[in-house]
């Protein structure tokens, strides 16, 4: 029987591994551990909870205002001890945390072979986003099987000079995991305070966005609303009390906003069902919307998502007030532009993402012990 370890720690790797978990753990001939670092605590717990996945390791490592080096060395040496104990045939982290970066670097002193969920991203500036550009390409070099997202992701990875062979198509576990939780009947009191209004719904949390940019966003969020009463915004804002700072500075006393928690997953897909578009600098945020066909308004300079602005779902706007305010003023004063962006398409995959992977992973022979090193090497 192969053990397989999911490793994930942040909100979004939990939302795109626990469909995975649950894919695995339904399957025979496999042994599935779960190993969560809590890289993320209440947000993490939220996405465990609704697809009720319980962990079978929680490093618990979140402290207030963490630092990367504090994530890093914490994730590192907390993960070498349940390694050794578990000896998994292959570990599987996500996407481009440093709970991934970390957790796949613990693999590679060990000679564990990784397996990388959604790989292949890129975009073409190392600082952007940043370190998540930097995690996701070292994960690269470490990975021995890839999964990739879209033709394109697998399209990076093979210039990189990755084999073809261990590079696999799959589509995004993301859309496993919105189709769900989508409820035709889904109802929420603030849902009910915006019906009557266009519901922009927004989140902004990158670490390259905090201070300044974020300013800057939120200017734009906070004349749209001076300029069009008809809109309202909901914003549950990230558990990072510097954004919380910022976002109650600027958009504290605006009664179209309402500020509130994280919601739960399960609440923040229906949302977003529900919105007229969408403002955000978050990644998840953008398949998940091309896939419901709702125009995203991405604050950001670049985006390894570029399937999506091709699909015409998303538009990047940069971080300054003035264009962000532009784009938005477009998308709520031109009927034509708003219906060209509100397209639904699905670059990202259909909903059958986890089935694959299990599917390979599962095949005879394809998990393989890891390397050529000698075991004197590995052991220092
Ligand atoms: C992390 C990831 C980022 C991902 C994001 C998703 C890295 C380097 N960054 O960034 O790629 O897009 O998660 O949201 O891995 N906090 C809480 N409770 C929580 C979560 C966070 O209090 O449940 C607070 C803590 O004070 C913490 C801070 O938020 O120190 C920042 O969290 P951290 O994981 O370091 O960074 P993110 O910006 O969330
Ligand atoms: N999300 C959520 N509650 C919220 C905001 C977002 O459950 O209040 C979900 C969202 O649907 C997506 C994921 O969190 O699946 C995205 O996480 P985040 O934006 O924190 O990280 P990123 O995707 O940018 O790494």
């Amino acid at each position: 029987m192969q053990k397989i370890m999911v490793i994930f720690g942040t909100r979004p790797e939990a939302v795109k591994m626990c469909p995975l978990v649950r894919e695995l753990k339904a399957r025979a001939g496999i042994q599935t551990v779960v190993c969560v670092t809590g890289q993320h605590r209440q947000m993490l717990d939220q996405v465990l909870e609704v697809f009720s996945v319980l962990p079978d390791y929680d490093l618990s490592i979140m402290q207030e205002k963490q630092t990367l080096f504090d994530i890093t060395e914490k994730v590192l040496l907390r993960m070498q001890k349940v390694l050794e104990k578990e000896r998994p045939d292959v570990v599987l982290v996500h996407g481009d945390t440093s709970t991934a970066f970390a957790s796949a670097l613990a693999c590679f002193y060990l000679g564990i072979p990784v397996g990388h969920v959604e790989a292949g991203l890129r975009t073409h500036n190392l600082y952007a986003p940043f370190p998540e550009k930097f995690n996701r390409k070292v994960i690269g070099i470490i990975s021995r099987y890839d999964f990739a997202p879209t033709a394109a992701a697998r399209e990076n990875l093979l210039q990189e000079g990755k084999e073809d062979s261990r590079i696999f198509v799959t589509g995004n576990t993301v859309i496993d995991a919105l189709r769900t939780t989508i409820r035709t009947a889904y109802t929420h009191p603030e849902l009910e305070w915006a019906k009557d209004s266009r519901l922009l719904l927004m989140t902004v949390h990158r670490r390259e966005n905090l201070g300044e940019p974020m300013r800057q966003i939120f200017r734009a969020v906070r004349r749209a609303c001076r300029e069009h009463p008809d809109v309202k915004v909901i914003y549950p804002i990230h558990k990072n009390p510097s954004i919380r700072e910022t976002a109650a500075e600027i958009l504290g006393n605006v009664p179209q906003i309402h500020m509130m928690e994280p919601l739960d997953v399960l609440a923040f897909h229906n949302f977003m069902a529900r919105c007229y578009c969408i403002l955000t600098d978050s990644g998840g945020i953008q398949e998940e919307a091309s896939f419901l066909g709702k125009p995203v308004l991405v604050a950001r300079d670049t985006t390894e998502r570029p399937e999506g602005v091709a699909a015409g779902t998303l538009r990047l706007t940069g971080t300054k007030e003035e264009t962000i305010y532009h784009s938005l003023q477009m998308l709520l004063d031109s009927p034509d532009f708003y219906r060209d962006m509100s397209n639904a398409a699905s670059p990202y995959g259909d909903g059958q993402a986890s089935r694959r992977i299990a599917d390979i992973l599962l095949e005879p022979g394809a998990i393989v012990p890891e390397l050529t090193a000698p075991a004197e090497f590995l052991k220092t």
